[in-house]
């Protein structure tokens, strides 16, 4: 049977972190198990060799160590129109009962956005795909449990491929598609890990609207950025902090997994090769003993003039294996939130009670969020 170990000390999660992939292995049998329903060849679950040529290709295509990604230029706009469009939706249809954003308006807007940056304008309304991977995603969640679902697996990868190869410029896909070939990087297999992942940065952004519109002086703070912006939306650095903000309190992988590839020394004891490694990040982003207001909506600790701690606040993990979508989750959530903020204020509809007098929530369920939406210089609903 295998071992398990869970981390508890920050210097602990910062060692096993900088020592990934070896001998800290993402690849854990629990990935493993789940993702060979749908990616069996992503780098999330390569090892050696394998996974050093598809990490550098994820890197390349994501542009990891650049906060603004070099297709900046076509994404931003493509955000912009399915922004204007889902509130234009809203206030066609919205009249007689009033302007309310629910998440499944604002999912359905943010998977277009998806699909637009993935693969191009032509897969705008391939809705199908989302529901593919939606349906192996469910079965991958049954892990061990369940054999993985070949026929709809290749069905799916084959779509993914065929949607790679008519990928538009300006798409992620497209970039991927003219890379230099590698006979180890199998790039189709790259893909599905962004659909998926794009996921939870939906989430965020729709619970961040949520923390702004019951914070007003951080909603203050956020508008005065918007109308001060020059950079037409690459560079918002205090909605990035919001963003990050409401993923330390609400973590989308709250489970940070590895497993050893050989003994490890510790001071206090050696663990075996094969032990499982978890670190689970609301045991630290919580901290209320060694994170100041850790239960509190406080942006400002993530910018860089912020009391400095090296407390870990790791929502996209760090080290060699820190996720490679970073820079880009964090440039197309806080330009999703500008372009709702724009000219429109929010206010929470739903009975969740986030409040900068109370401590906030050790869970948000972003399904049931349901907003108002006001003419920002009216305070009134937009009718
Ligand atoms: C809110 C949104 C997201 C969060 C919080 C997030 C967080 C994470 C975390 C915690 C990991 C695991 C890192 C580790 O094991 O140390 C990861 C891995 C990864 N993420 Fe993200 N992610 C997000 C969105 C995205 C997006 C949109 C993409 C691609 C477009 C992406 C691409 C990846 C890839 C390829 C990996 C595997 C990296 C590797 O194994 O080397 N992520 N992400």
């Amino acid at each position: 049977m295998r071992r398990q170990a869970v981390i508890l000390q920050p210097d602990q999660l910062h060692y096993v972190l900088e020592n990934s992939p070896d001998p800290f292995s993402p690849a854990s049998s629990e990935k493993k198990a789940a993702l060979n329903h749908f990616e069996p060849r992503n780098v999330l679950i390569s090892q050696g060799r394998e996974r050093t040529v598809r990490r550098a290709l994820q890197e390349q295509v994501l542009d990891t160590h650049s906060p603004v990604h070099r297709l900046a230029s076509s994404f931003l706009p493509v955000i912009d129109q399915e922004t204007a469009q889902l509130l234009e939706d809203i206030e066609r249809t919205g009249r007689a009962v009033g302007n309310t954003l629910a998440w499944e308006d604002f999912i359905s807007a943010w998977y277009r956005i998806v699909r637009r940056t993935v693969f191009g304008d032509h897969a705008r309304d391939d809705e199908e795909l989302t529901h593919m991977i939606t349906e192996l995603r469910r079965d991958g969640n049954w892990s061990f449990l369940k054999p993985p679902h070949r026929r709809l697996r290749a069905r799916f990868l084959q779509r993914v491929r065929d949607s790679m190869d008519t990928a538009g410029p300006g798409s992620l896909a497209h970039t991927l598609r003219n890379l230099p070939e590698h006979k180890d990087a199998a790039p189709v297999e790259q893909i599905p890990q962004w659909l998926f992942a794009f996921d939870p940065a939906g989430m965020a952004a729709f619970r961040t609207l949520a923390l702004l519109s019951t914070h007003p002086e951080q909603q203050a703070r956020a508008v005065a950025e918007i109308r001060e912006d020059t950079t037409g939306g690459q560079q918002l650095p205090y909605l990035r902090a919001c963003v990050l903000e409401s993923l330390r309190l609400w973590s989308t992988t709250p489970m940070i997994l590895r497993q050893s590839t050989r003994e490890v020394h510790w001071p206090d004891g050696t663990m075996p090769g094969n032990c499982g490694v978890l670190i689970y990040t609301p045991y630290f982003h919580r901290d209320e003993d060694n994170l100041p207001h850790a239960h509190a909506f406080r942006p400002e600790r993530w910018l860089a003039d912020a009391e400095d701690t090296d407390w870990p606040m790791v929502p996209f993990s760090e080290g060699p294996v820190i996720c490679p979508g970073r820079q880009l989750v964090l440039m197309m959530t806080s330009a999703m939130l500008a372009s709702l903020l724009e000219n429109r204020t929010f206010t929470l509809a739903s009975s969740q009670h986030l409040s900068p007098k109370a401590l906030l929530p050790g869970t948000l369920d972003h399904f049931s969020l349901r907003f108002t939406i006001h003419d920002q210089d009216q305070g009134a609903p937009h009718t």
